[in-house]
């Protein structure tokens, strides 16, 4: 691999060093063939590839060329010297379609920084400083395919970072350490396939999708949460799948889903829940498919509503308690419930399913008083809390599995 990447690289440098030669050395001594007026010099450090492909990744690079040509759609400003963009910085390159600012040594984009591009697609921000996103630095971005931000130190989204920026297939913010997600962080997005958070998240502010519209798909997966709050997706309008996955969830709060509206699929999937205050999707909500599954829950709900047209509710796992009805359970809204769901404690019935843990009433006659019972149920759930206040999230997940499959 590495001997033909070499190669590879040492064949794109030759091509690359004699194209230069050709467009930006042999035009200086000889007059060029076509219109020389229209294509200025190359600009120092960067090579014109052609009219329209331009490579400047030298650390020698401070700021955005002024002289490129008006012509240019591919531009590279990798290992240059950015620092900070400034508003419509490439607002004189209004041909631009794919711009990569990869180790760019990029701290701070200011508003509007990528305003006048109307034919921008890709855009790539990525092993760059880059701690921020500020309100509005990628405003005014249109029917871009994707906006890629990944391993930068992006820590926290302001609110409206997004705003004005519409038709867009992919933003990424994948391996940032994102702890937060602020109040209104994507309001005035509207319009985009998929958004990619990176894990960890440990906080959601109420209304953090205030404002966004439209979005085929938004995964939040491998969060650590203490709680899913009152109106975390309030103002959240029209989505194809809202997934919450392979979290711990913390406690699921009255209120956590009101305002959301217009959802085509509303999943929960292996997700560890310490309990749920309320779990109330109405009509309003307008949610077409529930999916609740694979779910370790610590306590039985407290209160469940859901009027939505599908619900799935399988392979979760909930405390049985003696001599009570699994259909008593606010869960129990699927014909298979006690079926396709199992007890996580007692100790005696962990792994059962409701249905077969009911009926022999195993719990009951193995153990010798209510108090007894209580204690073993108190000390199975003392288990769970414990492997869940560890910070390796994964780990503590594999430790549960194995505990619920044991
Ligand atoms: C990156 O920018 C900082 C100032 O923000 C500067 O001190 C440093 O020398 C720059 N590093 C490179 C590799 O250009
Ligand atoms: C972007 O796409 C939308 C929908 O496809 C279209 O209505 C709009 O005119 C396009 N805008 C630009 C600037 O190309
Ligand atoms: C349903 O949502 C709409 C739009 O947000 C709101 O105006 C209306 O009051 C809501 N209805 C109920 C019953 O909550």
């Amino acid at each position: 691999m590495a001997p033909s990447f070499q190669l590879r690289w040492l064949v794109q440098w030759v091509v690359s060093v004699a194209a230069w030669a050709v467009l930006c050395g042999a035009g200086a001594s000889h007059s060029p063939p076509l219109m020389p007026s229209l294509a200025p010099p190359c600009p120092a450090h960067c090579i014109c590839l052609s009219q329209s492909q331009v490579v400047c990744n030298s650390a020698q690079l401070r700021g955005v060329p002024s002289a490129l040509s008006p012509t240019v759609t591919q531009l590279s400003l990798s290992r240059a010297d950015l620092r900070v963009l400034r508003s419509d910085a490439f607002s004189h390159l209004r041909q631009l379609r794919r711009l990569v600012l990869d180790a760019c040594n990029l701290t701070k984009i200011r508003p509007f920084a990528f305003r006048g591009l109307p034919r921008l697609r890709e855009l790539y921000i990525q092993h760059t400083p880059l701690a921020t996103v500020d309100a509005f630095a990628f405003a005014a971005l249109q029917n871009i395919t994707s906006i890629v931000l990944s391993h930068n130190r992006i820590a926290q989204i302001e609110s409206y970072a997004f705003a004005g920026t519409n038709f867009i297939k992919l933003i990424s913010l994948r391996n940032n350490p994102i702890k937060r997600i602020l109040a209104h962080a994507f309001s005035g997005l509207n319009d985009v396939t998929q958004i990619e958070l990176p894990s960890g998240i440990r906080s959601i502010e109420p209304q953090a999708f205030a404002g966004l519209e439209g979005i085929g798909t938004l995964e939040l997966a491998y969060m650590d949460l203490p709680a899913l709050v009152q109106d975390t997706f309030r103002g959240l309008t029209r989505v194809g799948r809202l997934a919450l996955r392979e979290s711990d969830l913390g406690v699921i709060r009255v209120g956590a889903f009101d305002g959301l509206q217009r959802v085509d699929i509303l999943e929960m999937c292996n997700n560890k829940i310490d309990g749920i205050e309320e779990l109330s999707l109405v009509q309003n909500n307008s949610v077409g498919t529930f999916k609740l599954m694979g779910n370790h829950m610590l306590e039985s709900p407290e209160a469940v509503e859901l009027e939505v047209e599908n619900i799935v509710i399988s392979g979760n796992h909930l405390p049985c308690e003696c001599g009570r009805d699994p259909l008593a359970n606010p869960l129990a809204l699927t014909p298979d419930f006690a079926e396709e769901n199992f007890c996580i404690s007692p100790l005696k019935v962990r792994g059962r399913s409701l249905a077969s843990a009911a009926s022999a009433g195993a719990a009951c006659r193995g153990d010798a008083g209510g108090s007894a019972r209580a204690r073993a149920a108190a000390g199975a759930s003392a288990i769970l809390r414990h492997a869940f206040t560890s910070p390796h999230l994964a780990l503590t997940m594999t430790a549960l599995a194995f505990f619920a499959g044991s």
